[in-house]
């Protein structure tokens, strides 16, 4: 015994100094040290972690070896493409614990220690080859303990490669309009805010630089659409008694058309003006021009030629031979603006729609919610073992009536307000689930008796169109959310994925509970009633938590 430990004390001693000094340039391939012992096949107490997940030609990237619980006395490092068993790209270090090495004949292209001294972490850089690579890569690294206990190859997470920067050749701006200038010298208005239509393809954009001076006014217009984008100067942020300027592909070119919209029907096409410089471009689907004018503004509560406070509104949409159809997206400025004060504007939707988004998601996260669950569970529970006591039958009837008439009003306050401003699947999803709603109560007085041997159609029927107002109302209440929020972020749908999901397990629970319920086939004593009622406290707080969030953000968006 004494002499097994004294000779392994011999034979490491040698070994862990030979190679203390981190010279492994032998160990490039396989990453094995010349140990004698095999390497360990349990996961390791140590990492390699890098602080970006994809990179380009070019980058530098930070590596980190850390040991979790234990130190490491060595360590071997290198990058790899996935599938790979050459060493890529060259490491720097500024840490006196690692020095570089040379794997495959390239020079830097591996990281060992210095010294057997133990170490919890080891920071050194890798910078990707600017060319000739084109896959994803992973650092692999063998960490020593001890001349015995190593692991071989522990890999970071893939550092996706994402191409190589094309500083050759710059790709060509979607827009010759920029955002550069906004605030500066013009006043803008974009969808999504703050955008730039030379970058990015789905930028909504309009800009203006006014004159008191003069009454001249340049504009410019961008905006992903298939036949035309416009701009209008509104006092108000509707359709209706608005200075239009249309540009409108006609042909192989871009035309520059000036209207006046009387109301929600086509706009008047006036003649043309005192419209020069237009200057226009279509690429990627993207229509942008620019113009300046010296026509006066003709909405007819105008002040003076030389006042340029309006509301600026966007529109795009298709167009065929030159004249413009019905548009499919719209946007106005959230304020009235002198156009001479350069200043780059949010978009806002009317206050109504605000307020219509607002109702809904009160109405449906709070009664509507909570009239589907308990009429699903708690009705169950009642028939089968008299878990809940009558009570809870004229709180469901009082909630989903309630529903029902919030529904209505916030439907027909929406429809009496300015539709334009939705567009897409929205307004469509909201009258199918509002048409569908109504048949629910109405199918309920003319069900027949409960014996009845037709009844099951009644039942079945009933449950299915709850699902299918279930599943749509979800549907619309994304869609319009979109529409209120447009920024990249998308947060409020973000939210309220959180919504449906907390909603889904809030069921998944009650259903549990319920089969649980069913299972005992027992007389119910009062906790099991308990259960439920603290299930429904927790679900209706969570829908508070989620709605005051989303109203939140209405609020600020
Ligand atoms: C990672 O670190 C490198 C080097 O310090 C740095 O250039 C790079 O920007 C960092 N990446 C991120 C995403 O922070
Ligand atoms: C209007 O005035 C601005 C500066 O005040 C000038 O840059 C612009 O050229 C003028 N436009 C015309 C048509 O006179
Ligand atoms: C311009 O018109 C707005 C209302 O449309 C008015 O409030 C403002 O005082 C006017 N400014 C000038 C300089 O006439
Ligand atoms: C479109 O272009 C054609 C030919 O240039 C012209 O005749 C036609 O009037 C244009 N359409 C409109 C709506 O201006």
């Amino acid at each position: 015994m004494y002499v097994y430990t004294f000779l392994s004390i011999i034979c490491t001693l040698p070994l862990a100094l030979c190679y203390g000094n981190g010279k492994v340039t032998g160990s490039c391939g396989n990453m094995i040290p010349s140990h004698p012992a095999s390497s360990q096949t349990s996961s390791a107490p140590y990492t390699v972690s890098v602080n970006q997940s994809s990179f380009q030609g070019g980058d530098t990237i930070t590596v980190t070896l850390q040991g979790q619980s234990t130190a490491f006395r060595g360590f071997l490092l290198e990058a790899r493409e996935v599938g790979g068993g050459q060493p890529v790209g060259t490491f720097s270090v500024t840490d006196s614990q690692a020095q570089l090495l040379a794997c495959s004949g390239i020079i830097n292209s591996a990281v060992s220690h210095t010294s057997p001294a133990n170490k919890n972490s080891v920071k050194v850089l890798w910078k990707a080859p600017s060319s000739g690579v084109s896959k994803d890569i992973a650092f692999s690294a063998t960490f020593v303990q001890d001349k015995v206990t190593f692991w071989v190859q522990v890999k970071s997470e893939t550092v996706k490669f994402t191409g190589v920067p094309s500083t050759t050749t710059p790709s060509l701006p979607i827009s010759f309009i920029s955002s550069a200038e906004c605030g500066n010298t013009k006043v803008c208005v974009s969808q999504p805010s703050n955008c730039n239509p030379a970058s990015s393809s789905s930028c909504s954009f309009i800009s203006v630089t006014a004159f008191s001076t003069n009454s001249t006014f340049h504009v410019e217009i961008s905006g992903p659409a298939s036949g035309y984008v416009a701009t209008g100067f509104s006092n108000d942020q509707k359709m209706g008694n608005d200075d239009i300027y249309i540009c409108v592909i006609n042909g192989s070119g871009v035309q520059v058309q000036h209207a006046h919209s009387t109301g929600k029907v086509m706009p008047q096409i006036l003649s043309q003006g005192q419209v020069s410089n237009v200057q226009s471009s279509v690429n990627n689907g993207v229509i942008s021009c620019s113009f300046t004018s010296q026509n006066a503004i003709t909405t007819q509560s105008r002040s003076a030629a030389s006042n340029f406070t309006y509301y600026l509104l966007f529109a795009s949409g298709p167009a065929s031979g030159g004249s413009i159809k019905f548009h499919d997206n719209t946007f106005s400025s959230n304020q009235k603006v002198d156009l001479t004060n350069p200043q780059f504007l949010a978009t806002s939707e009317p206050s109504s729609v605000k307020a219509h988004g607002a109702l809904m998601l009160i109405s449906w996260m709070t009664t509507g919610s909570l009239g589907m669950l308990i009429a699903r569970y708690l009705k169950a529970a009642t028939k089968q073992h008299r878990c809940c006591n009558k009570d809870f039958w004229f709180l469901v009837s009082f909630l989903f009536d309630n529903d029902i008439k919030i529904l209505t009003l916030t439907f027909f306050f929406k429809l009496m307000n300015n539709i334009s401003a939705f567009q897409g699947a929205h307004p469509v999803l909201g009258c199918i689930v509002m048409i569908l709603a109504l048949i629910q109560p109405i199918g309920a007085a003319f069900r027949c008796a409960p014996g009845n041997k037709w009844r099951f159609v009644f039942n079945w029927g009933h449950a299915l169109n709850a699902l299918v107002i279930k599943v749509l109302a979800v549907a619309a209440i994304f869609t319009g959310l979109g529409l209120i929020d447009n920024t990249d972020s998308r947060w409020l749908q973000k939210v309220m994925g959180g919504f449906v999901a907390w909603e889904v397990l809030c069921f998944l629970l009650y259903e549990l509970n319920l089969r649980n319920c069913l299972k005992e086939k027992t007389e119910r004593t009062s906790d099991s009633n308990t259960t439920e009622v603290v299930l429904l406290g927790i679900f209706f707080l969570g829908n508070i938590a989620f709605l005051v969030a989303l109203l939140c953000g209405i609020g600020m968006s």
